[in-house]
């Protein structure tokens, strides 16, 4: 029996494309390029076959090699299993067959490339995905969320989820998702998405989260081109800390430097009329929900276009000034504390809250930014203000306590960040 076991299930079964290794709980995977003399073989089979085997009270192991990912995967239900990547897994470039393949995840109409988790359930090694974005992101044209474009991996309906030491480079779509889990500890991720030539990484967030509680990311480095970690709609008691964040939209809580960034710390929020039908997450709105006890703290902000803000109405700001004053989304209990460096722009922060839901108890604390031009004692380009504009509009408490150097009203046109100085 052991003896059978060990010979790969390849040579066993011809309908079986795999190449796993199973002594007992062990499942060892190998990739199907090692027998087709080095040429690249969908490897999802093997990898499916051994989460079928080990992934109730075992361990899966991709080895120190290339796994070529030509199929969506839904390895879910694990129960007490540890996941070892060592190697690299390789997602192929087959746009139409993801397009029309990757799993729904439920939220705005988005998909993943490989659907994950279970109870008691770890993945480590160091290894690495690579999801092949570059061709992803030269396709795409700065295109916002386009429907069938697969996150690498969704962390889905799991407990006691540890993740530890991965790297994703050049992810597909968001790198991570993590969804209906509870108790997820995600610490020491690397995700990289650098396109090389004029079409930027949209939406190649380092991580998102929504239905989700009890989450604990740390040391995280994420270069990409727009969220670094965001928080969706039911997500509680999210802690983030130690994150370095270049390029991208910024976020939250904990020891976070943000370097070249459109935003450091920031909070947005739909405005309170339904707008656009397009449901990839581009159009929305009309929804009610609260947002509240935020810290946001130590953070360290380089050359961000808008280190701080506040908005409730980031997609809208086209279609009229009222909207940004109807959001249904209450906002409060949010403090912003120990955050120094420099922005782009002259605009430090900007808190926009609703006019229909004013913001409560926002607090500044200890927040010292100046904008780049100011450091270096250069005019500020096209203006005439030389100071830091911290720019509030319907904070409950900002000529009390807020401790929001408030000099200006805050527009509601920004959108994601301002693009130059403003007067
Ligand atoms: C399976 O093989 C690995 C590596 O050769 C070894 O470390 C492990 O102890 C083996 N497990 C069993 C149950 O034989
Ligand atoms: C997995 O381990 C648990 C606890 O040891 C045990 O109750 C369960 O029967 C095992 N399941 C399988 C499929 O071996
Ligand atoms: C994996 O193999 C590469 C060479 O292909 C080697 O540099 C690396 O150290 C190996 N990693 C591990 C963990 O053995
Ligand atoms: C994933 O596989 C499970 C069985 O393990 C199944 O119940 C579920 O419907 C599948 N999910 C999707 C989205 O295919
Ligand atoms: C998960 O681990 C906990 C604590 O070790 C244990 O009580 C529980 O039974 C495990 N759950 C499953 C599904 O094995
Ligand atoms: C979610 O996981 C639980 C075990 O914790 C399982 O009973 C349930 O079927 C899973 N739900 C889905 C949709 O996979
Ligand atoms: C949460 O998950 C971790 C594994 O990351 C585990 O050690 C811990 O016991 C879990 N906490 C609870 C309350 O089950
Ligand atoms: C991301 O990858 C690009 C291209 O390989 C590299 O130049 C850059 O240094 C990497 N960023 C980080 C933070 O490692
Ligand atoms: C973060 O990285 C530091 C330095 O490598 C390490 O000492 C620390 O244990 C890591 N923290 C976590 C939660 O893994
Ligand atoms: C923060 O995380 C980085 C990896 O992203 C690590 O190199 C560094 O040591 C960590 N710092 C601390 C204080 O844990
Ligand atoms: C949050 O959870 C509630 C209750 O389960 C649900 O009705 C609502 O649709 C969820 N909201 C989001 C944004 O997922
Ligand atoms: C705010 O969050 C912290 C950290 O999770 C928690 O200890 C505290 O009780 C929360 N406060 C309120 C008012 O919910």
């Amino acid at each position: 029996m052991l003896l059978q076991s060990l010979i790969p299930y390849a040579t066993l079964a011809a309908c079986v494309s795999g190449y796993v290794v199973n002594n007992g709980t062990d499942c060892y995977l190998y990739p199907e390029s090692l027998t087709h003399f080095g040429q690249p073989v969908d490897d999802t089979p093997s990898v499916v076959q051994a989460f079928e085997l080990c992934g109730t009270n075992g361990t899966v192991i991709f080895t120190n090699h290339t796994f070529h990912m030509d199929q969506v995967m839904n390895t879910t239900n694990l129960a007490n299993c540890d996941v070892e990547i060592i190697g690299e897994l390789l997602w192929s470039t087959n746009i139409p067959y993801w397009l029309s393949h990757s799993i729904n995840v439920g939220l705005q109409n988005q998909s993943t490339a490989w659907l994950f988790g279970g109870t008691n359930v770890t993945m480590t090694g160091g290894g690495s995905f690579n999801g092949n974005g570059q061709t992803w992101y030269t396709q795409n044209r700065n295109n916002g969320n386009e429907p069938g474009r697969p996150i690498s991996i969704t962390f889905f309906n799991s407990t006691n989820l540890f993740v530890d030491n991965i790297s994703i480079i050049q992810p597909q779509f968001w790198a991570t998702f993590v969804t209906y889990s509870t108790n997820v500890t995600m610490t020491n991720i690397y995700v990289n998405a650098t396109s090389n030539d004029e079409w930027g990484t949209v939406n190649t967030d380092g991580s998102d989260t929504w239905n989700s509680h009890d989450i604990y990311m740390a040391n995280w480095t994420v270069q990409n081109g727009d969220d670094c970690i965001a928080a969706k709609g039911n997500t509680t008691k999210l802690h983030v800390k130690n994150a370095t964040c270049y390029g991208g939209g910024g976020h939250d809580d904990w020891d976070v430097r943000t370097i070249g960034s459109m935003d450091g710390g920031y909070i947005k929020t739909w405005q309170g009329v339904h707008q656009g039908a397009s449901g990839n997450g581009d159009g929305g709105g009309g929804g009610s929900g609260i947002i509240r006890n935020i810290t946001f703290r130590n953070f360290e902000v380089t050359n961000v276009n808008l280190p701080i803000q506040i908005s409730q109405c980031i997609y809208s700001e086209t279609i009229g000034a009222d909207t940004c004053e109807t959001s249904k989304m209450n906002i409060s209990d949010v403090t912003f504390e120990n955050f120094t460096g420099t922005s782009r722009y002259n605009v430090a922060a900007s808190l926009h809250c609703a006019g229909v839901h004013h913001c409560r108890d926002i607090y500044f604390q200890n927040v010292n930014i100046k904008s780049v031009n100011e450091t270096l004692g250069l005019p500020l380009f096209n203006t005439t203000l030389q100071k830091e504009e911290f720019q509030c509009a319907n904070i409950v408490n900002q000529n009390t306590t807020s401790g929001v150097p408030c000099n200006h009203w805050a527009p509601d046109n920004y959108g994601q960040s301002p693009s130059m100085n403003v007067q």
